[in-house]
């Protein structure tokens, strides 16, 4: 079977920005994957190259095993995209629009009414259901999206593209989302989504890809990126200069050295267990270690640490 998404050196530039550089991408079936990117980073342009509806300027993308440019068609009936801006019909009611576009997936006319109910209940539309949705707020607007980017079968769906789904979504909404992301994924669909938030991609996704300067700047597991990029770092301040010597002869990796302070930094999971040993193998007699401090950082340190450089590169 071929992964569910496989892009190689995907490029796009609009007139002298390159928004992606030769990205490389490689997402197994049945995972979530998460791309994050700050504000501009590419993620929209990456989803829609790889659903169909752009197309890229150099580089290849094969999604559910089909080119996103020679097989087109192919690739559209393998997915299910919902955008970052929603693409309500105005003039029908949230029923109407969960209705057609159930209809419009495949389903029969009492399937599509009981999904589109079904959708409406779970995003907290039942009551507004009935209303146009030009009477509706921008969180309505998006929760009624997303039950339209759901409305299709999950079997019938492959691959899932979630374009920044929570953006603009109150708590409640977002913990429905979080839930309907996890169902389709056990249902055996590969969910791509894009976010803002690392809380999210940490507890949504499989794997998650940093984006920036139109490459992946990290790659893997949240628990890989946080170990590799966010990683806690213990400080320890040695006693006197002779103790300083002594601590970097026993250190077998610093992060930092200080010698102007005496402060070694050395990397940790954080917990009290690691610290404990960190500082006895350290200082097993309990006399160069003066002081020591623990930093946290979260993954939101390593992302910001990553995308540092906003600028996207010019041609
Ligand atoms: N059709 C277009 N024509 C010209 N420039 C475009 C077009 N689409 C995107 N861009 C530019 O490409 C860059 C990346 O845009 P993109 O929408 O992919 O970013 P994004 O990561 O989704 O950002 P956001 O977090 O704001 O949604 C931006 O500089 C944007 O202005
Ligand atoms: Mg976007």
């Amino acid at each position: 079977m071929p992964p569910a998404i496989e892009a190689n050196g995907l490029t796009k530039t609009y007139g002298d920005v390159r928004v992606l550089d030769a990205l490389d991408l490689h997402v197994p079936r049945g995972t979530v994957f998460a791309l994050l990117g700050p504000n501009g980073a590419g993620k929209t342009t990456t989803v829609r190259i790889l659903a169909t509806l752009t197309t890229p300027d150099a580089g290849h993308a094969r999604v559910a095993g089909h080119d996103v440019v020679t097989a087109r068609s192919r690739v559209r009936r393998a997915i299910s995209l919902t955008g970052q801006f929603a693409a309500v019909d105005e003039a029908q009611t949230g029923a109407e629009n969960l209705w057609t576009a159930a209809r419009l997936s495949g389903l029969s006319r009492p399937a599509a009414a009981r999904r589109a109910a079904e959708l409406l209940d779970r995003f907290g539309l039942t009551e507004a259901g009935g209303r146009l949705t030009k009477t509706y707020s921008g969180g309505m607007r998006r929760r009624l999206d997303l039950a339209a980017g759901l409305v299709r079968d999950p079997g019938a769906t492959q691959v899932m593209f979630l374009d920044e789904p929570t953006t603009g979504l109150d708590p409640r909404s977002r913990q429905e989302l979080w839930q309907a992301v996890r169902e389709l994924s056990d249902a055996g669909t590969t969910v791509f989504l894009t976010t803002q938030y690392l809380e999210e991609a940490d507890r949504l996704a499989d794997r998650i890809a940093v984006l920036g300067r139109g490459r992946t700047l990290a790659e893997g597991t949240p628990a890989e990126l946080k170990a590799r990029y966010a990683a806690h770092r213990l400080d320890v301040v040695a006693s006197d200069e002779e103790s300083y010597a002594r601590l970097t002869d026993r250190t077998i990796h610093a992060a930092t050295r200080d010698p102007g302070t005496r402060t070694l930094g050395i990397p940790t999971d954080g917990s009290a267990a690691h610290v404990r040993e960190l500082l006895d193998v350290l200082d097993p007699g309990r006399r160069d270690i003066a002081r020591f401090g623990l930093h946290t950082a979260t993954l939101d340190d390593v992302f910001l640490t990553l995308t540092e450089d906003k600028e996207p590169s010019h041609v």
